[in-house]
């Protein structure tokens, strides 16, 4: 069997593919603390789901209260990235 161009590219890809999957980091961005702030949150996202808790991040990481920092990307969904700890 011989393979064409196309055969090739295509196994270069999948193994360039596995070989970004494999390196990726761990997860890193910070999770939700548990802590008297956030607690209540928990238990919202437990009952009605994360959307019905993410709506209160804003009330204090705001740009007034506590901007986010610079860098950060859109905050839509706050706990699509920030997890909850683990219990
Ligand atoms: C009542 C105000 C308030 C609300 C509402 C709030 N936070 Fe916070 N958040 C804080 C304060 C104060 C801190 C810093 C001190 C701390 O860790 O509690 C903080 C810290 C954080 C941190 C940083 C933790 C770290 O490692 O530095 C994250 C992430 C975070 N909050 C996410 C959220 C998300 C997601 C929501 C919505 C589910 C939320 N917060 C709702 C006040 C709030
Ligand atoms: C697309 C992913 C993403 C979304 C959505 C997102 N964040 Fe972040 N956030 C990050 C990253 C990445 C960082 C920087 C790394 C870190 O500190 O975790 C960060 C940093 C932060 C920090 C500072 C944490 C620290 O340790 O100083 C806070 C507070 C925070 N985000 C709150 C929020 C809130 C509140 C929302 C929703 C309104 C939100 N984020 C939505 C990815 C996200």
């Amino acid at each position: 069997m011989k393979l064409s161009k196309r055969d090739i590219i295509l196994i270069v890809l999948g193994v360039v593919i596995v070989a970004v999957l494999w390196a990726a980091p761990p997860q890193t961005t910070s999770r939700v603390p548990f802590d008297e702030t956030h607690e209540r949150f928990y238990d919202i996202a437990r009952s009605e789901g994360k959307k019905a808790a993410e709506v209160f991040c804003a009330d204090c990481h705001n740009q007034e209260m506590m901007p986010l920092p610079q860098d950060h990307p859109p905050p839509f969904r706050c706990l699509f990235c920030h997890k909850l700890e683990r219990k």
